[in-house]
């Protein structure tokens, strides 16, 4: 690379914004990605992500299925520019059993915006995936939305996100009202008033904003006086009681910046976005097994975060997802694969807008792309140019519900096996194998019901293979380390062991009752909730039998 050419590189990394929108089902998070994309200028009329009534569904739907129940069940990517930044929104599925899926998306994000209804403040899926970022490190900026419903009292919504998810609030603005009352929110950075005017037409185009001083004396009269008492009285307790701006704690996940907006009216949804690209920061430097890689290294490096079989039933393709760590990805580079030693020329690469596929010929550390890949990628692999190093892992997590596979049909006993395979490695679901009878019958997990309904569907249609699923008993796995014979687990009604797709034991437990019994009678052995694949573990069973 000329030195010109890496100032340009330089550049264009650090203008990257890649970020992903965490949510319970039902918050917004649809909503707000469409009114983003309408104020990034990606989109020109709000509704074309979702369809609102009878028609309903987004244009990152993919599947047949997805279409079939309205929901979107596939991780796309959206880019837009916003001010000079260039954002990549991952689009993380937002029903509940596809959870696992957006952990994975979180592996490639470098900032994510947790989206909290006014209503019902932290719910269990906003829980989960907030430590799922926590773990990560990922910093969060918190939006609380539809606050022009009877929401909660802002106070308490905070006091909720501090003691549930032990993360110190900042306020970046202040509501004034909620429901039929709310006025507006004031900018207690800019130090100004943002009015809420409905928009015309639904609220599909950008709401007129109006910006007053706060303490200038017509605001009394703007606002009524209880209103503007009742917002002089909680400014000043904020400036009080939460704690100063500091973005370092903000980049380490210690410290919550917190916007209060109506997405569906488009109310605030500006200034976030005004807000956000100046407070995300750009590509992050990524643990690797060479040590800490600087996103502005020269060598191209990347690494696959999901794979999605036959998203074009037309092509009957596989594309991997990949995020780029460092340097510059130019079509048609050689680049080596780090897992298998091959070296691959990377000539069919995409990045996607819903359902338009637009041909790569350069993208950015921080950007993502997709892969045409003939089943050789894998969750997790790493690609670079150069001297290769491996990514730290994409932890897979324990499922929680399980279902044994019984063919339909023998002749299609093949047919079956390669969809299992292929299925289990894009990350679908999770395959096990009991211990004794192997690949007979195996099992399956999963972390939310629906992704058997998607497994089963696509057995049938993508490999030709019709299978009967039997569901079992188990709500919790965990893989164990320790020494311990594994048939001690095998408990009728109540556990059993099974051996996952790289031969690691993970016991299977009916209740909670059984887990903690199994925790407590056995003390010196680890078990462990999220493993990395492909690494071997010191896993128990040295004793098996
Ligand atoms: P999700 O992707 O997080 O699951 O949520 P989605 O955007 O689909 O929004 C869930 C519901 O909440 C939708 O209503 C949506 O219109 C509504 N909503 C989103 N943002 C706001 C907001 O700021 N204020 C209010 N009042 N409602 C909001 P729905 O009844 O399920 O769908 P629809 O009938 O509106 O299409």
């Amino acid at each position: 690379m000329s030195g010109t050419d890496f100032e340009r590189a330089r550049a264009e990394i650090a203008r990257r914004r890649t970020f992903a929108i965490i949510s319970h089902p039902d918050a917004g998070k649809t909503t707000l990605t469409e009114k983003l994309l309408l104020y990034g200028g990606a989109i020109h009329l709000a509704g074309s992500v979702k369809q609102r009534g009878s028609g309903r569904q987004t244009t990152s739907d993919w599947m047949e299925l997805e279409r079939q129940r309205g929901i979107s069940v596939s991780t796309s990517v959206l880019q837009f520019d916003y001010q000079g930044r260039r954002l990549n929104l991952l689009d993380t599925p937002g029903h509940n059993d596809f959870s696992e899926d957006t952990y994975r998306t979180l592996a490639a994000a470098d900032c994510a915006v947790m989206l909290i209804d006014s209503v019902k403040g932290v719910e269990p899926q906003t829980i989960k995936l907030f430590r799922v970022c926590r773990l990560r490190g990922i910093p969060i900026v918190t939006v609380i939305n539809k606050m022009d419903r009877n929401g909660r009292e802002p106070l308490d919504l905070l006091d909720e996100i501090e003691r549930v998810l032990e993360i110190p609030c900042q306020p970046q603005n202040w509501p004034i009202g909620s429901g039929a009352s709310f006025q507006g929110v004031y900018d207690r950075v800019q130090r100004q008033l943002l009015r809420f005017e409905r928009a015309q037409g639904g609220g599909a185009r950008p709401a007129p904003m109006q910006l007053a001083e706060v303490d200038v004396p017509e605001l009394r009269t703007t606002l009524g006086a209880g209103a503007h008492a009742r917002l002089l009285e909680e400014l000043a307790l904020l400036d009080g009681a939460s704690p100063p701006w500091d973005r370092e704690q903000f980049l380490a996940g210690k410290l919550t910046p917190v916007f209060f907006a109506s997405a569906m009216t488009n109310f605030g949804v500006e200034p976030l976005l005004q807000a956000f690209v100046e407070l995300a920061p750009g590509p992050r430097p990524r643990q690797t097994s060479r040590g800490l890689l600087a996103p502005d290294a020269p060598a191209f490096s990347a690494f696959v975060f999901k794979i999605q079989a036959n998203m074009d039933p037309r092509h009957r393709d596989r594309i991997a997802f990949a995020r780029i760590c460092s340097g510059v990805y130019r079509r048609e580079m050689p680049v080596l694969h780090a897992r298998t030693g091959k070296t691959l020329a990377l000539s069919k690469s995409f990045q996607f807008m819903a359902q338009e596929r637009v041909q790569v010929e350069e993208a950015f550390s921080g950007d993502v792309m997709g892969l045409w890949d003939p089943g050789l990628l894998r969750i997790g692999d790493s690609l670079c140019e150069g001297k290769g190093h491996e990514f730290e892992g994409i932890p897979r997590f324990s499922p929680e519900h399980f279902v044994r596979v019984r063919e339909a049909d023998p002749m299609k006993r093949k047919q079956l096996k390669k969809g299992l395979d292929q299925l289990a490695e894009e990350g679908a679901v999770q395959l096990f194998f009991d211990r004794w009878r192997l690949e007979r019958e195996p099992l399956l997990g999963a972390v939310g019901v629906l992704q058997f309904e998607v497994t089963q569907y696509r057995l049938e249609h993508e490999y030709g293979a019709a299978a009967h699923f039997e569901k079992l008993p188990y709500q919790h796995a965990r893989w164990i380390e320790g020494e311990v014979t594994l048939d001690r687990f095998e408990r009728p009604g109540s556990s059993t062991c099974v051996l996952d797709v790289e031969g690691r034991p993970l016991v299977l437990f009916e209740s909670d009752w059984a887990l903690r019994r199994a925790q407590e009678e056995h003390p010196t052995v680890k078990f462990i909730a999220a493993v990395q694949p492909g690494r071997s573990s010191r896993a128990a069973g040295r004793t098996a039998g």
